[in-house]
């Protein structure tokens, strides 16, 4: 029996939408921003990441806690609830956290341990093995994860060198390669997680793309990388291919759909990019602002429909032009703040399209405002928040896209043994040691190497060929409409 419609319970409610789309997806379209909240002061949580890599969308369904409702398909006939209704999540237990809040400050259980460096070594030297990192399952073990039914783990064996992530930096290290490489992407194309995104822009714009040359420069850089690495018959990719755990010397767990793989490397290079930031303000967790990698994934995997919404997009670069035609291109109504210098020929273009454009401006806050909307207080890059009043703007929006800096992933070459050290200035975690240099390279204890690139090192790899600084055409900044 085929419908285009799927029906499921939430909350006594019966919700129907279309079928393919994630459970999270369908309560967004539904006015639903709240998922489940956050363990310790009970804060609202919405659609975080959309990659299954937070805790945000946690919610029950069909009985079953902790389901990834971001990955989850909805299903006819299916219950989905929030999860975290019980006495821990009620007013007085949060009094109860807020008063001995002094005893565990803010971020305390990543903060602590980690100085100095020779007795964290020992520490997690000593956790590894406890939570479960510590050996590589065995092939034929049966395993059961978050939305695997008795997976059996196979071996895929060993391979010389492992390429993890598909996107810029990925290609360009394969392409580089000498010998043959295996490129493993969770996306089941080339091209990373803008990849899709791009495709789809050029798609939609066809010549019209040349108006915002950030992305018709990266969509033609890509698409050069991508012929050379299809020019390599020994090369091999495999896409829809998740790597989740690292373990030590030179193993890999892979996932892929319900499959659980193993296998060992002499030569990994991880070129996992980035993840989503959204940068320290207040009201920085408010349901309904993400970043733009989880923006691709709403609305090229699962459908999001935001014909007609009213869509934020704060920041600068690829991705706020990127996010910014993709969503015009669905028919959202669009404010861009633009939180940068340059890009002249792409603001033109957005003054054309009629988008509300504001520049010179930065972000304060954001608070939830009214039935599922937010509001944006925005200040004048040159005064303080207490500054005159009409430094001040309000913005409000039912979806607020964040383009900063993204976090370097750096998981698996952590769980192998590589040394990490927090870098603001790349804005997360990478290689100790990694300094200025752009490719980090480091061996492991059996001789096998792992090197880091691209994101994954805080390089930015998807600029315009001609950077905004070399754009002079003094554009002067200031509010347009
Ligand atoms: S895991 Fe679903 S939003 Fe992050």
């Amino acid at each position: 029996m085929s419908s285009d419609k799927v029906t499921f319970d939430f909350k006594g409610k019966s919700i129907s939408c279309r079928p393919g789309t994630s459970v999270a997806v369908a309560l967004w379209e539904e006015g639903v921003r709240v998922l489940s909240h956050s363990p310790k002061y009970g804060r609202p949580r919405g659609i975080s990441c959309a990659r299954g890599q937070c805790t945000s969308c946690l919610m029950r369904v069909d009985g079953v806690p902790n389901i990834r409702t971001c990955e989850t398909e909805v299903r006819d006939g299916m219950t989905v609830e929030r999860q975290d209704t019980g006495a821990f999540y009620g007013a007085g237990m949060q009094k109860i956290l807020a008063t001995a809040d002094n005893l565990f400050p803010v971020g305390f259980y990543y903060k602590w341990f980690t100085r100095p460096t020779a007795l964290n070594r020992v520490f997690l030297d000593m956790i590894r093995p406890l939570t479960g990192v510590g050996r590589i399952p065995e092939p034929g073990t049966e395993l059961k994860a978050d939305g695997l039914s008795n997976s059996l783990v196979t071996d895929l064996g060993d391979f010389s060198k492992v390429i993890v992530g598909g996107g810029p930096a990925g290609l360009a290290a394969a392409v580089e390669s000498s010998g043959p490489v295996l490129v493993l992407d969770e996306h089941h194309e080339c091209g990373g997680q803008r990849g899709t995104a791009l495709r789809e822009a050029t798609t939609a714009l066809g010549n019209r793309l040349e108006r915002f040359p950030v992305l018709a420069n990266s969509g033609r850089r890509l698409d050069g990388l991508i012929k050379d690495f299809s020019a390599r018959p020994e090369h091999t990719f495999l896409g829809g291919v998740r790597a989740v755990a690292g373990y030590p010397p030179n193993g890999l767990l892979l996932r892929r759909e319900n499959d659980l793989a193993t296998m060992n490397f002499r030569e990994l290079v991880w070129a996992a990019g980035a993840m989503d930031t959204l940068g320290l303000f207040p009201g920085n967790d408010t349901p309904g602002l993400i970043g733009p990698r989880a923006l691709y994934r709403l609305l090229l995997r699962d459908g999001l429909d935001v014909a007609g919404r009213q869509v934020l997009i704060l920041g600068n670069g690829i991705d706020s032009w990127l996010s910014a035609v993709l969503l015009a291109e669905r028919g959202a109504r669009i404010s861009l703040v633009i939180t940068e210098s340059g890009y002249h020929t792409e603001i033109s273009a957005a003054i054309d399209a009629k988008w509300q454009l504001t520049t010179g401006f930065k972000l304060a806050s954001i608070r939830p405002h009214g039935e599922g909307q937010l509001a944006a207080t925005l200040v004048s890059r040159e005064s303080s928040p207490s500054g005159p009043l009409h430094s001040h703007l309000q913005l409000e929006a039912d979806l607020a896209i964040i383009c900063g800096q993204g976090k370097p992933t750096f998981d698996i070459p952590f769980q192998l043994g590589i040394d990490m050290s927090l870098q603001q200035d790349r804005g997360g975690f990478i290689p100790t040691g990694a300094g200025e240099s752009s490719v980090f390279s480091g061996r492991l204890p059996d001789g096998a190497t792992v090197a880091v690139v691209g994101e994954a090192i805080g390089e930015t790899v998807m600029e315009p060929i001609v950077p905004p600084g070399k754009q002079k055409n003094g554009h002067p900044e200031g509010s347009a409409q």
